[in-house]
Protein backbone atom coordinates (compact mmCIF):
# COMPACT_ATOMS: atom_id res chain seq x y z
CA UNK A 1 0.00 0.00 0.00
CA UNK A 2 1.49 3.38 -0.60
CA UNK A 3 0.90 6.21 1.52
CA UNK A 4 1.92 9.59 1.53
CA UNK A 5 2.36 11.92 5.11
CA UNK A 6 2.14 15.70 4.71
CA UNK A 7 4.43 17.38 7.41
CA UNK A 8 7.35 15.73 8.68
CA UNK A 9 7.22 17.06 11.85
CA UNK A 10 7.29 15.31 15.21
CA UNK A 11 4.37 13.52 14.53
CA UNK A 12 4.32 13.19 10.70
CA UNK A 13 8.16 11.75 10.33
CA UNK A 14 7.16 8.89 13.64
CA UNK A 15 4.07 7.98 11.63
CA UNK A 16 5.56 7.78 8.09
CA UNK A 17 9.05 6.11 9.42
CA UNK A 18 7.17 3.18 11.95
CA UNK A 19 4.13 2.82 8.54
CA UNK A 20 7.19 2.07 6.60
CA UNK A 21 9.22 -0.37 9.37
CA UNK A 22 5.45 -2.12 9.04
CA UNK A 23 6.26 -2.65 5.00
CA UNK A 24 4.29 -0.04 3.71
CA UNK A 25 5.42 2.23 0.94
CA UNK A 26 5.61 5.51 2.26
CA UNK A 27 6.45 9.23 0.99
CA UNK A 28 6.82 11.91 3.87
CA UNK A 29 6.85 15.41 2.17
CA UNK A 30 7.11 18.85 3.94
CA UNK A 31 7.05 22.44 2.17
CA UNK A 32 10.74 22.82 4.52
CA UNK A 33 13.29 22.15 2.17
CA UNK A 34 15.46 22.39 4.56
CA UNK A 35 13.99 19.43 6.23
CA UNK A 36 13.78 17.12 3.64
CA UNK A 37 17.44 18.35 2.64
CA UNK A 38 18.77 16.57 5.73
CA UNK A 39 16.18 13.59 5.57
CA UNK A 40 17.56 12.83 2.35
CA UNK A 41 21.14 13.65 3.49
CA UNK A 42 20.43 10.66 5.99
CA UNK A 43 20.06 13.04 9.19
CA UNK A 44 16.97 13.30 11.26
CA UNK A 45 16.24 17.28 11.74
CA UNK A 46 14.61 16.23 15.52
CA UNK A 47 15.87 14.83 18.47
CA UNK A 48 14.19 11.90 18.90
CA UNK A 49 14.92 8.58 20.63
CA UNK A 50 15.88 6.08 18.28
CA UNK A 51 13.78 7.12 15.59
CA UNK A 52 17.12 7.83 13.16
CA UNK A 53 18.03 4.44 13.21
CA UNK A 54 14.47 3.16 11.71
CA UNK A 55 14.69 6.27 9.45
CA UNK A 56 18.34 4.47 7.65
CA UNK A 57 16.23 1.27 7.62
CA UNK A 58 13.53 2.20 5.90
CA UNK A 59 15.14 4.40 3.79
CA UNK A 60 17.88 0.99 2.36
CA UNK A 61 14.74 -1.01 2.36
CA UNK A 62 13.53 1.39 -0.25
CA UNK A 63 10.11 2.25 1.57
CA UNK A 64 10.53 5.60 2.97
CA UNK A 65 10.91 8.16 0.40
CA UNK A 66 11.45 12.29 1.12
CA UNK A 67 10.04 14.85 -0.77
CA UNK A 68 9.72 18.71 -0.61
CA UNK A 69 7.09 18.32 -3.73
CA UNK A 70 3.89 17.63 -1.76
CA UNK A 71 1.64 17.81 -5.00
CA UNK A 72 4.06 14.67 -6.72
CA UNK A 73 3.40 12.62 -3.86
CA UNK A 74 -0.44 12.77 -4.08
CA UNK A 75 -1.32 11.06 -6.95
CA UNK A 76 -0.73 7.21 -6.47
CA UNK A 77 -1.04 7.28 -2.96
CA UNK A 78 -3.89 5.08 -1.97
CA UNK A 79 -3.50 6.91 2.23
CA UNK A 80 -2.66 10.89 2.64
CA UNK A 81 -2.14 11.56 6.71
CA UNK A 82 -2.45 15.29 7.33
CA UNK A 83 0.41 16.14 9.98
CA UNK A 84 0.86 19.39 9.62
CA UNK A 85 0.62 21.99 12.77
CA UNK A 86 -2.15 23.09 14.21
CA UNK A 87 -0.90 25.80 16.51
CA UNK A 88 -2.72 28.19 18.63
CA UNK A 89 -4.73 31.67 16.75
CA UNK A 90 -4.42 34.35 19.16
CA UNK A 91 -8.12 34.07 20.65
CA UNK A 92 -6.99 30.37 21.63
CA UNK A 93 -9.03 28.62 18.77
CA UNK A 94 -6.83 26.03 16.48
CA UNK A 95 -5.12 27.53 13.44
CA UNK A 96 -6.87 25.28 10.78
CA UNK A 97 -4.28 27.67 7.71
CA UNK A 98 -1.35 24.33 7.58
CA UNK A 99 -4.48 22.01 7.16
CA UNK A 100 -6.94 23.42 4.98
CA UNK A 101 -3.69 24.43 2.34
CA UNK A 102 -2.62 20.79 2.32
CA UNK A 103 -6.33 20.01 1.66
CA UNK A 104 -6.20 22.09 -1.52
CA UNK A 105 -3.35 20.67 -2.36
CA UNK A 106 -4.75 17.45 -2.30
CA UNK A 107 -7.47 18.14 -4.16
CA UNK A 108 -5.39 19.59 -7.04
CA UNK A 109 -3.92 16.84 -7.06
CA UNK A 110 -5.98 14.09 -6.10
CA UNK A 111 -6.34 10.84 -8.78
CA UNK A 112 -8.75 7.10 -7.77
CA UNK A 113 -9.82 6.47 -4.67
CA UNK A 114 -8.03 8.23 -1.93
CA UNK A 115 -8.96 8.22 1.86
CA UNK A 116 -7.44 11.40 3.66
CA UNK A 117 -6.70 10.96 7.23
CA UNK A 118 -6.31 13.26 9.78
CA UNK A 119 -3.29 12.77 12.47
CA UNK A 120 -2.91 16.22 13.19
CA UNK A 121 -5.10 17.11 16.08
CA UNK A 122 -7.84 19.12 14.74
CA UNK A 123 -11.48 20.40 16.05
CA UNK A 124 -14.58 18.45 15.60
CA UNK A 125 -16.22 18.91 12.41
CA UNK A 126 -12.52 19.22 10.66
CA UNK A 127 -13.68 16.16 9.17
CA UNK A 128 -16.79 17.71 7.28
CA UNK A 129 -15.05 20.53 6.42
CA UNK A 130 -12.20 18.59 4.53
CA UNK A 131 -14.82 16.67 3.03
CA UNK A 132 -16.58 20.25 1.82
CA UNK A 133 -13.72 21.25 0.20
CA UNK A 134 -12.55 17.89 -1.84
CA UNK A 135 -16.51 17.72 -2.72
CA UNK A 136 -16.32 21.02 -4.52
CA UNK A 137 -13.93 19.22 -6.73
CA UNK A 138 -14.39 15.98 -6.86
CA UNK A 139 -17.38 13.16 -6.80
CA UNK A 140 -17.98 11.83 -2.98
CA UNK A 141 -17.75 8.07 -4.26
CA UNK A 142 -13.72 9.02 -5.00
CA UNK A 143 -12.60 10.00 -1.36
CA UNK A 144 -13.36 9.46 2.00
CA UNK A 145 -11.80 11.82 4.98
CA UNK A 146 -11.39 9.71 8.05
CA UNK A 147 -9.65 10.91 11.83
CA UNK A 148 -7.20 9.44 13.08
CA UNK A 149 -5.64 11.22 16.46
CA UNK A 150 -2.18 10.78 17.34
CA UNK A 151 -1.25 10.01 21.19
CA UNK A 152 2.35 9.69 20.72
CA UNK A 153 4.60 10.94 23.47
CA UNK A 154 7.81 13.24 21.99
CA UNK A 155 11.23 11.53 23.76
CA UNK A 156 9.35 7.65 23.44
CA UNK A 157 7.66 8.79 20.47
CA UNK A 158 8.84 5.41 18.36
CA UNK A 159 7.94 3.19 21.08
CA UNK A 160 4.62 5.08 21.48
CA UNK A 161 3.64 4.46 17.75
CA UNK A 162 4.91 0.99 17.25
CA UNK A 163 3.15 -0.23 20.79
CA UNK A 164 0.07 1.94 20.96
CA UNK A 165 -2.30 1.81 24.34
CA UNK A 166 -4.97 2.37 21.36
CA UNK A 167 -5.24 2.71 17.79
CA UNK A 168 -8.58 5.34 17.11
CA UNK A 169 -10.17 5.36 13.59
CA UNK A 170 -12.91 7.54 12.91
CA UNK A 171 -14.35 7.03 9.59
CA UNK A 172 -18.29 6.89 8.15
CA UNK A 173 -17.66 5.59 5.10
CA UNK A 174 -17.34 2.04 5.23
CA UNK A 175 -15.05 1.78 2.33
CA UNK A 176 -12.59 4.12 3.73
CA UNK A 177 -12.54 2.17 7.29
CA UNK A 178 -11.50 -1.06 5.05
CA UNK A 179 -8.49 0.67 3.45
CA UNK A 180 -7.70 1.94 6.78
CA UNK A 181 -7.94 -1.25 8.97
CA UNK A 182 -5.88 -2.64 5.85
CA UNK A 183 -3.05 -0.25 6.75
CA UNK A 184 -3.34 -0.97 10.25
CA UNK A 185 -3.23 -4.88 9.62
CA UNK A 186 0.42 -5.28 11.40
CA UNK A 187 -0.33 -3.58 14.14
CA UNK A 188 -3.70 -5.00 14.99
CA UNK A 189 -2.34 -8.27 14.49
CA UNK A 190 0.50 -7.16 17.04
CA UNK A 191 -2.47 -7.03 19.26
CA UNK A 192 -2.61 -2.91 19.16
CA UNK A 193 -6.09 -2.54 20.72
CA UNK A 194 -8.25 -0.52 18.31
CA UNK A 195 -11.18 1.64 18.73
CA UNK A 196 -13.37 2.40 15.43
CA UNK A 197 -16.04 5.33 15.95
CA UNK A 198 -17.72 8.17 14.15
CA UNK A 199 -15.37 10.92 12.86
CA UNK A 200 -16.26 13.61 15.38
CA UNK A 201 -15.96 11.19 18.25
CA UNK A 202 -13.06 10.46 17.18
CA UNK A 203 -11.55 14.33 16.47
CA UNK A 204 -13.19 14.65 20.52
CA UNK A 205 -11.41 11.53 21.71
CA UNK A 206 -7.94 13.63 21.26
CA UNK A 207 -8.70 16.78 23.06
CA UNK A 208 -10.68 14.90 25.80
CA UNK A 209 -7.79 12.84 26.34
CA UNK A 210 -5.54 15.88 26.53
CA UNK A 211 -7.78 17.79 28.04
CA UNK A 212 -8.14 15.28 30.81
CA UNK A 213 -4.26 14.89 31.28
CA UNK A 214 -3.89 18.30 31.50
CA UNK A 215 -6.49 18.26 34.07
CA UNK A 216 -4.67 15.63 35.99
CA UNK A 217 -1.35 16.99 36.05
CA UNK A 218 -2.94 20.55 37.36
CA UNK A 219 -4.63 18.55 39.95
CA UNK A 220 -0.97 17.55 41.45
CA UNK A 221 0.30 20.86 41.08
CA UNK A 222 -2.60 22.13 43.21
CA UNK A 223 -2.12 19.56 45.60
CA UNK A 224 1.64 20.05 46.26
CA UNK A 225 0.92 23.54 46.81
CA UNK A 226 -1.44 22.63 49.96
CA UNK A 227 1.15 20.21 50.91
CA UNK A 228 3.88 22.90 51.04
CA UNK A 229 1.04 24.28 53.37
CA UNK A 230 0.10 21.65 56.16
CA UNK A 231 3.59 19.46 56.51
CA UNK A 232 2.79 16.79 53.40
CA UNK A 233 5.05 15.19 50.94
CA UNK A 234 3.13 15.66 47.50
CA UNK A 235 5.21 12.78 46.11
CA UNK A 236 4.14 10.55 49.11
CA UNK A 237 0.61 11.78 48.48
CA UNK A 238 0.58 11.21 44.63
CA UNK A 239 2.26 7.62 45.15
CA UNK A 240 -0.50 6.92 47.19
CA UNK A 241 -3.15 8.06 45.24
CA UNK A 242 -1.69 6.38 42.09
CA UNK A 243 -1.71 2.92 43.31
CA UNK A 244 -5.82 2.91 43.21
CA UNK A 245 -6.24 1.79 40.03
CA UNK A 246 -8.94 3.93 39.06
CA UNK A 247 -6.43 7.10 39.05
CA UNK A 248 -3.13 5.49 38.40
CA UNK A 249 0.24 7.04 38.69
CA UNK A 250 1.11 8.28 35.36
CA UNK A 251 0.82 12.07 34.62
CA UNK A 252 0.62 12.76 38.38
CA UNK A 253 4.13 14.19 39.22
CA UNK A 254 4.59 17.62 40.37
CA UNK A 255 5.94 20.01 37.94
CA UNK A 256 6.33 23.56 36.95
CA UNK A 257 3.21 23.02 34.94
CA UNK A 258 2.63 21.09 31.51
CA UNK A 259 3.62 22.41 28.48
CA UNK A 260 5.05 21.24 25.14
CA UNK A 261 3.34 21.42 22.01
CA UNK A 262 0.34 20.19 22.66
CA UNK A 263 -1.24 20.43 26.34
CA UNK A 264 -1.64 23.82 26.22
CA UNK A 265 -2.96 24.53 22.80
CA UNK A 266 -5.10 21.75 22.96
CA UNK A 267 -7.05 22.47 25.94
CA UNK A 268 -7.57 26.12 24.90
CA UNK A 269 -8.85 24.68 21.50
CA UNK A 270 -11.05 22.01 23.25
CA UNK A 271 -12.19 25.46 25.50
CA UNK A 272 -13.01 26.96 22.24
CA UNK A 273 -15.15 24.33 20.15
CA UNK A 274 -17.18 24.06 23.34
CA UNK A 275 -17.95 27.73 23.86
CA UNK A 276 -18.58 27.29 20.01
CA UNK A 277 -21.11 24.68 20.80
CA UNK A 278 -22.59 26.70 24.11
CA UNK A 279 -20.89 24.33 26.35
CA UNK A 280 -19.09 25.71 29.27
CA UNK A 281 -15.94 23.10 30.52
CA UNK A 282 -15.50 24.20 34.31
CA UNK A 283 -12.83 21.76 34.88
CA UNK A 284 -10.56 22.28 32.05
CA UNK A 285 -10.88 26.54 32.28
CA UNK A 286 -9.85 25.96 35.43
CA UNK A 287 -6.96 23.73 34.71
CA UNK A 288 -5.90 26.19 31.90
CA UNK A 289 -5.97 29.14 34.71
CA UNK A 290 -4.36 27.25 37.37
CA UNK A 291 -1.64 26.05 34.73
CA UNK A 292 -0.61 29.49 33.81
CA UNK A 293 -0.05 30.10 37.57
CA UNK A 294 2.73 27.63 37.82
CA UNK A 295 5.67 30.05 36.29
CA UNK A 296 5.30 32.63 38.53
CA UNK A 297 4.73 30.17 40.91
CA UNK A 298 8.14 28.86 40.37
CA UNK A 299 9.86 32.38 39.47
CA UNK A 300 8.47 33.38 43.07
CA UNK A 301 10.28 30.05 44.84
CA UNK A 302 13.36 30.97 42.99
CA UNK A 303 13.69 34.63 44.14
CA UNK A 304 12.51 33.83 47.74
CA UNK A 305 15.52 31.28 48.36
CA UNK A 306 17.93 33.11 46.20
CA UNK A 307 17.02 36.91 46.71
CA UNK A 308 16.33 39.81 44.42
CA UNK A 309 16.89 38.67 40.82
CA UNK A 310 18.23 41.76 39.46
CA UNK A 311 21.75 41.14 38.52
CA UNK A 312 20.93 37.41 39.63
CA UNK A 313 23.32 35.10 38.35
CA UNK A 314 20.73 31.81 38.08
CA UNK A 315 21.94 28.30 36.58
CA UNK A 316 19.12 26.52 34.88
CA UNK A 317 19.49 22.63 34.08
CA UNK A 318 16.81 21.74 31.13
CA UNK A 319 15.26 23.92 28.41
CA UNK A 320 12.98 21.44 26.74
CA UNK A 321 9.08 21.09 28.08
CA UNK A 322 10.36 17.67 29.45
CA UNK A 323 13.48 15.01 29.17
CA UNK A 324 13.95 13.25 26.34
CA UNK A 325 13.36 15.98 23.80
CA UNK A 326 14.71 19.14 21.87
CA UNK A 327 11.24 20.57 21.98
CA UNK A 328 10.62 23.93 23.88
CA UNK A 329 7.19 25.17 22.25
CA UNK A 330 5.47 26.36 25.64
CA UNK A 331 8.04 25.18 27.49
CA UNK A 332 7.90 25.70 31.63
CA UNK A 333 11.63 26.12 31.90
CA UNK A 334 11.72 28.60 28.93
CA UNK A 335 8.58 31.00 30.00
CA UNK A 336 10.73 31.03 33.60
CA UNK A 337 13.86 31.74 32.00
CA UNK A 338 12.71 34.27 30.01
CA UNK A 339 10.92 35.65 33.34
CA UNK A 340 13.82 35.85 35.54
CA UNK A 341 15.76 37.60 32.57
CA UNK A 342 12.76 39.84 32.35
CA UNK A 343 12.95 40.61 36.07
CA UNK A 344 16.85 41.22 35.82
CA UNK A 345 18.31 38.02 36.38
CA UNK A 346 21.09 36.42 33.91
CA UNK A 347 20.52 33.13 32.90
CA UNK A 348 23.40 30.07 31.71
CA UNK A 349 21.97 27.01 31.28
CA UNK A 350 22.08 23.28 29.93
CA UNK A 351 20.42 21.46 28.26
CA UNK A 352 21.17 18.13 26.57
CA UNK A 353 19.10 18.46 23.37
CA UNK A 354 17.02 21.76 23.48
CA UNK A 355 19.77 24.54 23.66
CA UNK A 356 19.86 25.72 20.35
CA UNK A 357 16.30 26.23 20.14
CA UNK A 358 15.75 28.06 23.09
CA UNK A 359 18.60 30.54 22.67
CA UNK A 360 16.84 30.75 19.17
CA UNK A 361 14.12 32.15 20.98
CA UNK A 362 15.19 33.77 23.64
CA UNK A 363 18.92 34.99 22.60
CA UNK A 364 19.60 36.23 26.31
CA UNK A 365 19.84 32.88 27.65
CA UNK A 366 23.36 31.62 27.89
CA UNK A 367 23.74 28.07 27.31
CA UNK A 368 26.75 26.18 28.07
CA UNK A 369 27.67 22.29 27.09
CA UNK A 370 27.73 20.97 30.65
CA UNK A 371 25.99 21.25 33.95
CA UNK A 372 28.64 22.48 35.66
CA UNK A 373 29.85 25.46 33.58
CA UNK A 374 26.60 26.19 33.39
CA UNK A 375 26.82 26.49 37.50
CA UNK A 376 29.93 27.89 37.44
CA UNK A 377 29.30 31.44 39.83
CA UNK A 378 25.64 31.36 39.82
CA UNK A 379 23.53 32.01 43.41
CA UNK A 380 20.82 29.96 42.46
CA UNK A 381 20.53 26.34 40.59
CA UNK A 382 17.22 25.51 39.44
CA UNK A 383 15.89 22.01 37.70
CA UNK A 384 13.82 23.10 35.26
CA UNK A 385 13.35 19.40 33.21
CA UNK A 386 13.50 15.84 34.24
CA UNK A 387 16.08 14.99 32.06
CA UNK A 388 18.06 11.53 33.04
CA UNK A 389 21.55 12.24 33.17
CA UNK A 390 20.22 14.98 36.49
CA UNK A 391 19.68 12.60 37.95
CA UNK A 392 23.06 11.19 38.48
CA UNK A 393 25.07 14.84 38.98
CA UNK A 394 28.19 14.93 40.78
CA UNK A 395 27.12 17.47 43.74
CA UNK A 396 29.86 17.85 45.27
CA UNK A 397 31.39 19.58 41.84
CA UNK A 398 28.45 21.66 41.12
CA UNK A 399 28.62 22.58 45.12
CA UNK A 400 31.97 24.11 44.41
CA UNK A 401 30.86 25.59 40.74
CA UNK A 402 28.19 27.87 42.37
CA UNK A 403 28.65 31.01 44.18
CA UNK A 404 25.43 30.00 46.70
CA UNK A 405 24.65 26.34 47.30
CA UNK A 406 20.94 27.28 46.50
CA UNK A 407 18.95 24.35 44.72
CA UNK A 408 15.28 24.81 43.36
CA UNK A 409 14.25 21.55 42.13
CA UNK A 410 11.27 22.28 40.29
CA UNK A 411 10.95 18.10 39.36
CA UNK A 412 11.01 16.92 42.62
CA UNK A 413 14.38 14.69 40.93
CA UNK A 414 16.52 14.66 44.54
CA UNK A 415 16.06 13.59 48.22
CA UNK A 416 16.01 16.60 50.43
CA UNK A 417 17.80 14.79 52.72
CA UNK A 418 20.94 14.06 50.98
CA UNK A 419 21.00 17.39 49.14
CA UNK A 420 20.71 19.14 52.80
CA UNK A 421 23.60 17.34 54.21
CA UNK A 422 25.93 17.77 51.08
CA UNK A 423 24.91 21.40 51.77
CA UNK A 424 22.32 22.62 50.28
CA UNK A 425 20.02 25.08 50.59
CA UNK A 426 17.40 23.00 48.80
CA UNK A 427 13.62 23.93 47.50
CA UNK A 428 11.72 21.31 45.89
CA UNK A 429 7.87 21.47 45.16
CA UNK A 430 4.99 20.26 47.84
CA UNK A 431 7.45 19.05 50.57
CA UNK A 432 9.56 20.29 53.35
N1 LIG B 1 4.24 16.79 18.79
C1 LIG B 1 3.49 15.93 19.46
O1 LIG B 1 3.90 15.35 20.45
C2 LIG B 1 2.11 15.61 18.97
C3 LIG B 1 1.43 14.47 19.47
C4 LIG B 1 0.16 14.18 19.00
C5 LIG B 1 -0.45 15.02 18.07
N2 LIG B 1 0.22 16.13 17.62
C6 LIG B 1 -0.45 16.96 16.61
O2 LIG B 1 0.11 16.64 15.34
C7 LIG B 1 0.17 17.81 14.50
C8 LIG B 1 1.60 18.04 14.04
O3 LIG B 1 2.39 18.29 15.17
P1 LIG B 1 3.99 18.31 15.10
O4 LIG B 1 4.48 18.49 16.47
O5 LIG B 1 4.45 17.14 14.29
O6 LIG B 1 4.21 19.66 14.22
P2 LIG B 1 5.55 20.17 13.54
O7 LIG B 1 5.47 21.65 13.54
O8 LIG B 1 6.73 19.50 14.14
O9 LIG B 1 5.43 19.64 12.03
C9 LIG B 1 4.52 20.09 11.11
C10 LIG B 1 5.17 20.08 9.74
O10 LIG B 1 4.19 20.32 8.73
C11 LIG B 1 4.83 21.02 7.67
N3 LIG B 1 3.84 21.63 6.79
C12 LIG B 1 3.00 22.66 7.02
N4 LIG B 1 2.22 22.87 5.95
C13 LIG B 1 2.53 21.94 5.02
C14 LIG B 1 2.06 21.62 3.72
N5 LIG B 1 1.09 22.32 3.14
N6 LIG B 1 2.65 20.60 3.05
C15 LIG B 1 3.64 19.90 3.61
N7 LIG B 1 4.11 20.14 4.85
C16 LIG B 1 3.58 21.15 5.56
C17 LIG B 1 5.74 22.01 8.39
O11 LIG B 1 6.77 22.49 7.56
C18 LIG B 1 6.27 21.12 9.54
O12 LIG B 1 7.48 20.48 9.19
C19 LIG B 1 -0.43 18.94 15.35
O13 LIG B 1 -1.78 19.06 15.08
C20 LIG B 1 -0.22 18.45 16.77
O14 LIG B 1 -1.16 19.00 17.66
C21 LIG B 1 1.48 16.43 18.03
Amino acid sequence: MKVTVIGTGYVGLVTGTCLAHFGLDVTCADIDKEKIKKLKAGQCPIYEPGLLELIHKGVAAGRLHFSDQTEAAIPGAEVIFLAVGTPPAPDGSADMTYVFEAVKTISKCHKGYQVIVTKSTVPVGTGSKIEAIMAKEHSKESFAVASNPEFLREGCAVGDFLNPDRIVLGCDDPKGLDVLLKLYKPMRENDAPIVVTNRATAELIKYASNGFLAVKITFINEISKLCEEVGADVMMVSKGMGMDGRIGPKFLQPGPGYGGSCFPKDTRALLDVAKASGVKLKVVEAAVEANEDQVERAVAKISKAAGSLKGLPVAMLGLAFKGDTDDVRESPALKIAKRLIEAGATVRAHDPAAADNATREAPAIKAFPDPYEAASGAKALVIATEWNEFKSLDWEKLRKALSAPVVIDLRNLYNPEQLREAGFTYISLGRQ
